[in-house]
């Protein structure tokens, strides 16, 4: 296959299945930055204790029924709680929440405390938190989950909606930034 040339300074990055070096994951973390996602916090509570992440592998599935997922690092706390707990929530953050994606992605912040510094209430069908910050919060109950290597794909029942009256702007991410929406 013939590749336009542009020089070493800007040389587009490409692999394919004609090459014989494997996609490294940093060329695939480069592509996969350019899709820019909007940024929620996943949230669920398990035997007491509440527990949410930064998400942005969130997406929308199917109408009919009404079906969600996320996908879930296998590491993570969040991962074993979601699994145990069955239910679990999506706050979608606006676009002056930058701080709240930053701390529900921060390593080794406390379990217990974690949603101290921002309002929270239990949403309306699960009682599974929500942060009062949201545009839009979805209540969910897992139906399925699915192996995806180094996360799980968590497919999922939408059982509970609210949606922001206000009209207020999203947080993007897109190539490891946070960005504003400029019309
Ligand atoms: C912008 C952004 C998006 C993220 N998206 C995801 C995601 O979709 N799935 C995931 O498992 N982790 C994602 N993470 C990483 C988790 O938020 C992070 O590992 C978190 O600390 C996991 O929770 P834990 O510390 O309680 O284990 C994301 C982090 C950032 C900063």
């Amino acid at each position: 296959m013939a590749v336009e040339s542009i020089g070493p300074e800007s040389e587009p990055s490409f692999s394919s299945a004609a090459s014989s070096a494997p996609v490294s994951r940093d060329e695939f973390r480069r592509a996969c930055g350019r899709f820019a996602t909007g940024i929620c916090i996943a949230a669920t509570t398990d035997r007491g204790i509440d527990y949410a992440m930064t998400v942005s592998a969130f997406t929308s599935v199917s109408l009919d029924p009404l079906l969600v997922l996320v996908c879930v690092e296998k590491i993570t706390r969040f991962h074993e709680a979601v699994l145990s707990s069955g239910a679990w929530t999506v706050s979608v953050l606006p676009d002056d929440a930058e701080d709240v994606s930053r701390w529900f992605a921060e390593k080794g912040r406390p379990t217990n405390a974690q949603f101290a510094d921002y309002r929270h209430h239990p949403a309306e069908v699960t009682g599974m938190p929500v942060l009062d910050i949201a545009t839009a919060t979805l209540e969910c109950r897992t139906r399925a989950v699915y192996d995806g290597g180094d996360h799980d794909i968590v497919l999922a029942d939408v059982v509970g909606l609210w949606t922001d009256p206000r009209d207020r702007d999203p947080l993007l991410y897109v190539e490891g930034r946070y960005r504003r929406l400029a019309d």
